[in-house]
């Protein structure tokens, strides 16, 4: 998480069976504090804590390709259900 005196600002959740698979499910800065480094700090500090992990799964829209490209991740297709 990310915090502004107190203020939680941004955070970042992850799932992982903690040897083959992670999955990170939310990523999410509010919008008067994007453009600080705080998403991509809040990324670099996950992937750090989940480097012993094979497959690191994310969903995203196509926008945000360009983001989590800066850390060598790359574009794939998927399977979802969401239960409205
Ligand atoms: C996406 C999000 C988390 C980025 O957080 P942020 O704190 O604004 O990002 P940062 O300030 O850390 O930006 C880091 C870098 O990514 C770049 N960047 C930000 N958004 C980007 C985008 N959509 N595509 C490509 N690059 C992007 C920035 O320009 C910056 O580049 P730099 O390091 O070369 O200066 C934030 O905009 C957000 O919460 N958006 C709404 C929720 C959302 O879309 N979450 C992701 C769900 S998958």
């Amino acid at each position: 998480m990310a915090f502004d005196t107190g203020k939680i600002v941004g955070f970042i959740t992850a799932i992982s069976d903690s040897v083959q698979a992670a999955f990170i499910p939310l990523l999410e800065v509010l919008p008067e504090y994007q453009g600080r480094g705080i998403g991509k700090t809040l990324v670099t500090r996950m992937l750090e804590k989940l480097k012993h992990i094979y497959a690191i799964d994310l969903m995203c829209d196509q926008n945000l390709q360009g983001f989590y490209q800066k850390w060598g991740m790359i574009p794939s297709v998927g399977m979802v259900v969401r239960n409205y």
